[in-house]
């Protein structure tokens, strides 16, 4: 019994172990977040109590903000990066009106189960999801959106997926994200601290990544904005 009960714990350390440099500089290994979003998924209560803390449900109005800025008609098509469990889905499909087509992709078998199951019981036809890493996916043909929302500071190959994302629009398209970041807001930053302390069990967060000036190399800014007291930002660009 208690043999068991330490096993288990070992393994939970183990979810959370950094691992040396692995790609361009980042510090948590891919696997690990895997492991991790596995282990997140197999708690039925976490999606929601996470998304109710975080203002990141499925109506979340940062969602619908960036969601409103990429352009999606009733037969356009959209992918979703580092999907999870499909909190983006509702308000993607009801642009799409199922005419359209959205693509979810995720690391995470355990997760995208629940992405799964929400789709099975919506009865929507038109998604598909896809098991992979966001750096090496290769679509067949070319989106007419792309976003990712509340996972670009978690995922340890950022510049790749960023890099792959803008690839995978057509131009003119718009790409989009909600980020983390520290707070530059008066009577917020005090905060930042704590930020960061929180974001290392939920995924290695890395609060200083350049995802708006990587972008911008490539696209033109048509939404920046910072919310939540600072610690997340908007940010949306279309393909030049
Ligand atoms: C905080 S969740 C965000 C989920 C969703 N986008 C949302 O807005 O609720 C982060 C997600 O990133 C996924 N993820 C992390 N690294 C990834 C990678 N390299 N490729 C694809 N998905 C990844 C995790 O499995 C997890 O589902």
């Amino acid at each position: 019994m208690i043999r068991s009960v330490t096993g288990t714990f070992h393994l939970h350390l183990d979810m959370f172990r950094m691992a040396p440099d692995h790609h361009q500089g980042d510090f948590v290994d891919n696997s690990a977040i895997r492991k991790m979003y596995d282990f997140f998924s197999s708690t039925p209560w976490f999606w929601e109590l996470d998304a109710w803390t975080c203002r990141a449900t499925a109506r979340s109005p940062y969602r619908e903000r960036v969601i409103g800025q990429l352009g999606i008609g009733e037969s356009s098509r959209v992918l979703d990066v580092a999907c999870g469990t499909g909190l983006n889905f509702d308000l993607l499909q009801e642009r799409l009106a199922r005419t359209g087509a959205l693509v979810g992709l995720d690391y995470s078998p355990k997760t995208l189960r629940l992405a799964r199951k929400k789709v099975a019981k919506r009865g929507w036809d038109n998604v598909t999801l896809v098991e992979t890493d966001s750096a090496v996916y290769a679509p067949e043909e070319p989106f007419d959106a792309a976003l990712c929302t509340f996972a670009i500071e978690i995922i340890p190959p950022w510049r790749e997926t960023v890099a792959m994302m803008v690839r995978a629009v057509r131009s003119g398209g718009r790409v989009g994200f909600i980020g983390f970041k520290e707070s530059t807001k008066r009577g917020f930053s005090t905060m930042n601290p704590v930020w960061r302390a929180m974001s290392v069990p939920f995924g290695g967060v890395e609060l200083d990544r350049t995802v708006r000036s990587v972008l911008g190399e490539q696209c033109d800014e048509v939404l920046y904005e910072e919310v939540y007291g600072g610690f997340y930002y908007l940010l949306v660009g279309t393909k030049r």
